[in-house]
């Protein structure tokens, strides 16, 4: 039985590597022959650019026109929509027609529950759906919160100290009272890590003392490697660009402890419910 577990990644701020992440977790998690499907939730339609779509504009079936079928009627076709990647998982990507998307929720009832009702009818027959969201703490990531289990929050050293990362775990704990008991916290990842200066070991200290006590902050790091960034430009993941680097080597890390985290989570799961 698949694990059915959703996963968003988000962060307000851009470019600190969401989109790098849920590409590169993704292809992890298949790597360890998990089922993932990766849904694009940012208007800019990133996710789908890494793997190599280039013009998502042009793309007919996007999480858009699904939700907006949800919207309108209350039910809609998301399997035949699914595009199955070269990398192992599946995909739905999203263009600016998202946006419209954003502004339409503002007017409808349950408008915090959109995603979780397109994505009920496939959550069971994935181990992984892994959300990628847009740098906002707007309603497309209230939607992303409200149907997660839990987020991963990619963030470079540099910004952590930030009252924006206060925010994000402040609305993470506000969904969480309101609409999903179950939402947690799975890490706090510090992407484009920079070892050697001395700046990037005391900053890392810093993020432990500061979020270690109330968060996981996850012991691996990801390095700041240009192949990472050549990876995305050529539509590929790290692992099939370059996959004896290093930053190869720290997303497979990443894909192993996650796919252990929810391992764990069924075990416990179960043994309540036999209990
Ligand atoms: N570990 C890394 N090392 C070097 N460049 C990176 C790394 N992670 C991401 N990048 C680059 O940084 C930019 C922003 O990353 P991206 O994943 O798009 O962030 P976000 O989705 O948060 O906006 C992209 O050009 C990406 O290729
Ligand atoms: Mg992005």
């Amino acid at each position: 039985m698949p694990y059915g577990k959703i996963i968003a990644i988000a962060n307000q701020k851009g470019g600190v590597g969401k989109t790098t992440t849920s590409v590169n977790l993704s292809a992890g998690l298949s790597l360890r022959n998990k089922k993932v499907l990766l849904i694009d939730f940012d208007p800019q339609g990133d996710s789908a650019k890494a793997l190599g779509y280039t013009e998502p504009n042009k793309m007919k079936d996007t999480i858009s026109n699904i939700m907006l079928e949800m919207i309108v009627s209350d039910e809609c076709d998301i399997e035949n929509r699914i595009i199955h990647t070269e990398e192992g998982f599946d995909l739905i990507p999203a263009n600016e027609k998202l946006s419209n998307i954003e502004k339409m929720l503002e007017n409808i009832e349950d408008k915090e529950t959109v995603l979780k009702d397109v994505l009920k009818s496939v959550q069971d027959k994935y181990d992984f759906i892994i959300i990628d969201c847009r740098p906002s703490l707007g309603m497309l990531t209230i939607n992303a919160f409200t149907c997660a289990n839990s987020v991963i929050v990619p963030t470079q050293p540099e910004y952590l100290s930030a009252t924006g990362t206060q925010q994000l775990l402040s609305r993470i704990q506000k969904t969480k009272n309101d609409q999903n008991p179950q939402l947690e916290v799975e890490g706090i990842l510090i992407t484009m890590a920079d070892e050697r200066t001395l700046l990037g070991k005391e900053i890392n200290k810093q993020i432990h003392e500061n979020y270690g006590k109330h968060f996981h902050v996850f012991t691996n790091k990801i390095p700041r490697r240009v192949s990472i960034a050549e990876s995305s430009a050529v539509g590929k993941s790290i692992f099939k660009y370059d996959s004896k680097s290093d930053g190869a080597n720290a997303y497979h890390v990443l894909a192993r402890e996650v796919d252990l985290n929810a391992k764990r989570e069924i075990k416990r799961h179960r043994d309540t419910i036999t209990r």
